[in-house]
């Protein structure tokens, strides 16, 4: 039993976790513990302190016990108008204007399986040998008439609670709902960090590691998507926690549009971290009847550092989150033409890419943007998707075949959000385009955005989407989204109910993928958002790979792949070898480096491998045939960070090691060399220390045998010819 409910207290508990909750006799649901698994029968109640504290109101039924406050009480979901001035989870405002509630428990189930969430992505349970139950409590206010559900999954064996929360209005008066937090956790004592993952456009989730005091630092995304600049993924750590050691809470979301992580830390030593949509330019009318679903957020503990916070993460994502034929399998290795071509190509130009590819070993050609209506530049045509059979020589139909003549699968960028005032679309609907009345827009990319809050618009692209996609033999769709989304207004929406457009927009997106999952269920779909704009879990679901970034130098895909690891496993992350001078950063690189680098990811390139030299060309056959030969524990085994290159400028080593610890990949780029260097050893993780292995490949002691023990005590050391901006995978594998 993952869940126990003892008199007042309800314990979830996984194999390393416990969480747990007490229903106070006034009927608040107190938050006692999440940390190391604890016995079914303890108590951890005790660790609630009952005190007078001036200034933190009392609720009325209280009495004269002045020692029970919600300003001070660790809660599982606090609420605007009980008297807990942090950081709320529910504002509601009645059809009077007034803003108060007062949630009290109701009553409370626990059943088999996983909850799912209408109309928005949640995690699922990964078929029978993954155990995991639900939990469902119901609160109350009887004034407002309103029920709110709180739902938990526990997932046992991957050591995973998901949230979400369900809002009911039972009364006979609409309310507005001005912010709804999907989870909140209180955690108790201590001195905490709180890492963010901040970036920008071809710089995406760079850690940023800060002490969390006592003002509230919120994280979050305003643009209509999760954002280049902040992740929806964010880690509370032990002061002193690091890679192997120390308590860590990772909560991440999924959802793709606005959101905010908001953490504090009380008066009285309480950390509180949430989780949900972003409140700004949000409110949600909930008349009598409705019910709104809030997105899920997913939580992990770990009581051993980072590194395996991030594993959960990791163990989650690819088995509860992504889905279809590609989400374990591997995927082709691809090229994609548009750092080799940019607009400027034709059906020749394509094919001759596509055929020497092929020679190389690569397995799929995807034709990105550029092949529809007029567009041969970024200004014009998005919203036309009718194919350019002038510019191509020929239909989507017979140049996929061509592709495939050439022994290649095919694939096809769209960005169906999207729509360019010069183009048909906007010339025949207008009003399709976000735009706030009376004022000019405000483009990007010279592009306005498409309102997907309004059904027909979403049809109307699905049905041009799939008069290609069903006349081609197109097994991959790379969906882009190139710009953030400044204008909220839809024609359509009713003054009630402006609100909630851009979420509504959100569910017009994961509306579309899902009818695109569902009717090519053997097709895959890559996310993208000019690089990794909207790389989260509620894209994931839809695409179980997103490009991680428009910046393919290989020296700096070392940071942004750090950074997303933390949160995100190698299998979703996006990586192409692309041509040099690199064309973000004119950086030289061999092909070797840019091949390590973007092989721990799903694997490809970007450039026209005509134009390699031969010694080159043979190189990116070998690669290909090496990332054939490692990519089950590249994506299937564990990852370890083994330095941090923000920090450490000499060298960037990663470590990809099998669950059965009976293989393993280290991966190293030597990014500064300097003159008679000293030795630099790299210790192993994660290795079995009884097992020997053998190094089979990439260091002057291949051949050798050493045990675990032996590797992850003092480690290989690196060879001293290695220069700037080399790299080396070192293959070691068990002895039996
Ligand atoms: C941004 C993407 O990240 C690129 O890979 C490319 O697809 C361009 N958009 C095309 O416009």
């Amino acid at each position: 039993m993952a869940i126990v409910n003892n008199k007042n207290l309800i314990t979830l508990s996984s194999k390393n976790s416990s969480y747990q909750m007490l229903i106070s006799p006034m009927g608040h649901v107190l938050h006692t513990y999440y940390g190391s698994r604890i016995a079914d029968s303890d108590d951890m109640s005790y660790s609630i302190a009952y005190v007078d504290r001036g200034n933190s109101g009392n609720p009325y039924d209280a009495g004269a016990d002045r020692t029970y406050s919600l300003d001070t009480l660790p809660q599982e979901f606090s609420f605007q108008g009980g008297g807990d001035y942090r950081i709320t989870c529910l504002e509601v405002q009645n059809s009077d204007g007034v803003f108060c509630a007062d949630l009290r428990y109701k009553s409370h189930s626990i059943s088999k399986g996983k909850y799912s969430i209408p109309n928005l992505p949640a995690s699922y349970q990964d078929g029978d040998n993954d155990p995991c139950e639900t939990l469902t409590i119901t609160l109350s206010d009887t004034v407002l008439n309103i029920e709110v559900d709180l739902l938990y999954s526990i997932f046992e064996e991957k050591d995973i609670i998901t949230r979400a929360v369900r809002v009911k209005n039972l009364g006979s008066e609409a309310l507005n709902i001005h912010k709804i937090y999907s989870a909140c956790l209180d955690i108790m004592g201590g001195e905490h960090d709180l890492i963010m993952f901040h970036g920008k456009h071809g710089e995406e989730r760079i850690p940023d590691r800060i002490a969390i005091g006592r003002s509230c630092h919120t994280v979050s995304s305003g643009r209509g998507h999760s954002s280049h600049h902040e992740n929806p993924f964010v880690i509370v750590c032990d002061q002193n926690a690091n890679e192997d050691f120390g308590e860590a809470y990772g909560m991440g979301f999924v959802y793709s549009g606005n959101f905010a992580a908001q953490v504090q830390k009380d008066a009285f030593q309480v950390t509180r971290m949430t989780m949900g949509i972003n409140s700004d330019m949000f409110i949600l009318p909930l008349n009598p009847g409705e019910v709104f679903d809030a997105p899920e957020t997913v939580m992990s503990y770990s009581a051993a550092g980072l590194t395996r916070l991030s594993h959960n993460f990791h163990s989650f994502i690819r088995h509860n989150i992504c889905r279809g034929k590609f989400k374990l399998t591997r995927r082709p290795v691809l090229i994609n033409n548009w750092e080799a071509t940019y607009f400027d190509f034709d059906g020749e130009k394509i094919e001759k890419i596509a055929r020497t590819a092929s020679e190389l070993g690569v397995e799929m050609f995807v034709l990105d943007d550029g092949w529809f209506g007029n567009r041969d530049l970024d200004d014009k045509a998005l919203g036309d998707w009718f194919v350019n059979e002038e510019k191509l020589g020929c239909t989507m139909g017979e140049l996929a075949k061509k592709v495939n003549d050439a022994g290649m699968k095919f694939g096809l960028w769209f960005e169906p959000e999207m729509i360019n005032e010069n183009s048909q679309l906007f010339r025949n609907h207008p009003d399709w385009a976000f735009k706030t009345p009376d004022r000019n827009p405000i483009t990007g990319r010279s592009q306005l955005v498409l309102d997907f809050s309004r059904k027909e618009v979403v049809d109307e692209v699905f049905s041009m989407m799939t008069k290609i996609l069903d006349t081609a033999n197109i097994e991959y769709v790379k969906w882009d989204f190139n710009r953030s989304i400044a204008d909220v207004f839809s024609a359509t929406a009713s003054v009630q109910n402006r609100g909630v457009i851009l979420h509504n927009f959100v569910l017009g997106t994961y509306d579309l993928a899902e009818r695109l999952n569902t009717r090519y269920p053997d097709m895959y779909i890559e996310g993208c958002c000019g690089g990794g704009g909207r790389f989260d879990m509620g894209m994931m679901y839809y695409t179980p790979q997103i490009w991680c970034s428009d910046n393919t130098d290989a020296i700096e895909r070392l940071r942004i792949q750090y950074g997303t690891s933390f949160g995100y496993p190698t299998s979703v992350v996006g990586s192409h070898v692309s041509a040099v001078p690199n064309h973000q950063t004119g950086r030289l690189t061999s092909i070797n480096t840019r091949g390590v680098v973007a092989m721990s990811g799903s694997f490809g390139y970007e450039l026209d491998l005509g134009l390699l030299n031969e010694d080159e060309k043979k190189e990116v056959t070998l690669q290909i045939e090496t990332f054939k030969k490692y990519w089950d524990v590249i994506h299937n085994g564990k990852y370890y960070r083994l330095t941090n290159p923000i920090s450490n400028t000499e060298y960037c080593a990663w470590l990809f090691v099998a669950d059965d610890k009976s293989k393993a990949l280290l991966n190293l780029v030597k990014t500064h060399k300097h003159f008679s260097e000293g030795r630099i050893y790299i210790p192993f993780k994660g290795l079995d220390p009884q097992k020997q292995y053998l190094i089979e490949d990439g260091n002057v002691l291949t051949g050798q045998t050493f045990s675990g023990a032996a590797l992850m005590g003092r480690g290989l050391y690196l060879d001293y010819d290695m220069n700037e901006y080399d790299a080396t995978q070192i293959y070691i594998t068990e002895v039996k």
